[in-house]
Formats: structure tokens, sequence, C-alpha cells
């Protein structure tokens, strides 16, 4: 059975985007073999001083690291080895500030490692995942997709562009405008489920 990382950033009760996550989840349990990465509770070290170096030594200089250094990286690999364990991942998060929360891009942060998920040749930059599919479901407040906030999701381009890096193709089931549309939210989110029947069918 294939393999489906859900990698899931809600935090706020009764949240929107985690329906959408939950109907996914309901709907191909039986189909696909479902791992649920909580990002929440199990959130990604940020790179800082003590592990960026580390991961520019290793990742790009080759150099060698010892139990105490590698130790430090122990998240960050985890997380990748979750992500090249999988067929199919599926990112569930709202749209914070024009763009994706900083603990969702965190996990991209620990996971586009150089060596890894990708490689740096003669002929730039290349995917070393080109097996995995990606999903983004979100929900954002506002309408993107009119003025005045058309043109300005940077959440689901930059998480597409994140994974193109390693060689994943995306696609994304957006419900805009949970806010701006208070009254008519329920109806948005029942309509983005026929998306997640149709991208279901297509992959599983
Ligand atoms: C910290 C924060 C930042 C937000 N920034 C934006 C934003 O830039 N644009 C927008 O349209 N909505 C923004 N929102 C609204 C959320 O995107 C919207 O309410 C979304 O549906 C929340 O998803 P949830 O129900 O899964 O928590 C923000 C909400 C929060 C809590």
């Amino acid at each position: 059975m294939k393999k489906t990382l859900i990698v899931n950033y809600t935090p706020r009760e009764n949240s929107n985007t985690k329906k959408m996550a939950d109907y996914f989840i309901e709907r191909n349990k039986d189909k696909t073999d479902i791992t649920i990465l909580d990002l929440t509770e199990d959130t990604p070290d940020l790179l800082l001083k003590n592990n960026l170096n580390l991961v520019v030594a290793r990742n790009f200089g080759g150099v060698e690291l010892n139990e105490e250094q590698q130790k430090l990286l122990t998240k960050n690999d985890r997380l990748t080895n979750q992500l090249l364990d999988t067929d199919y991942v599926v990112v569930v998060t709202p749209v914070y500030n024009y763009s994706l929360p900083a603990t969702v891009k965190a996990w991209f942060d620990a996971v586009i490692q150089a060596g890894r998920t990708f490689a740096a040749t003669e002929k730039g930059l290349v995917g070393l995942c080109e097996n995995t599919q990606a999903l983004v479901l979100t929900t954002s407040g506002g309408d993107f997709g009119i003025e005045p906030l058309k043109n300005l999701n940077f959440a689901t381009p930059l998480a597409s562009t994140c994974f193109d890096l390693m060689g994943i193709s995306t696609e994304a089931i957006t419900v805009f405008g949970t806010q701006q549309y208070a009254d008519k939210v329920t109806d948005l989110i029942e309509a983005s489920k026929g998306e997640i029947d149709l991208l279901s069918e297509k992959w599983y």
C-alpha cells in the first residue's frame, strides 16, 4: 500500500483547514497507509547558529560530524527520512501574514537537505524525490482571488516552489475567504471536498 504523510499545522480550535484534512483522511484511510506529523506538537527546530553551521558543513562541505554534533541534527534528519519514506505528502496549513506559518516553513527548512532531498549538480539544482507527489490544503481569511489581495498569496506558491526544489510536483486545494465570507464558510469547506475527491481518485 502506498504511503501518505500528513504534515498538519492547524493550531486553532475548530480549525477550518483541519476540516479539509479530516475529510481527506477519513475518505482515504483504507486506500493508503497514513502517517500524521502534527507540527503543533512535534515542531521542527529553527535553523540557528548551532545546527545551521552543522548542516552547511555536512550537507554542503562533506564534513563528517561527530556523535554530539550529529545529535543536534536528529530532528531535521528524522523529518527528512520521514519525507523520503513516503509516496504522497499533504501539507495542511492556514495562510498567516500572506505566507506559510513559520512552523511550516521550518519544516521545509528541515527537510530541504542537500544530498538527501535535492542535489547541487553541474547542471544546477536537481530534486531527489521525483516519485513523491504533494498536496497543499489551505484556507485564508481573505479572498486572494480578487483585489485588494489579488497576487498577494505567497503561501501556496512558496510551498510548491519548495517542493519543486525537491523534485516533488504539487497541487493545491484552497478555500480563500473564511473571514471575508464568514456566513458561507461551511459551504466553501463543503465545496472543497469535491476537489479533494477528484485528487484522491487520481492518487489512489
Ligand atoms: C496569525 C494569523 C495570521 C493571518 N494572516 C492572514 C493573512 O495574511 N491573510 C488572510 O487572508 N488571512 C489571514 N489570517 C486568517 C486565516 O488565514 C484564516 O482565518 C484561516 O481560515 C484560518 O485557518 P484555520 O481555521 O485552520 O485556523 C491569519 C490568521 C492568523 C491567526
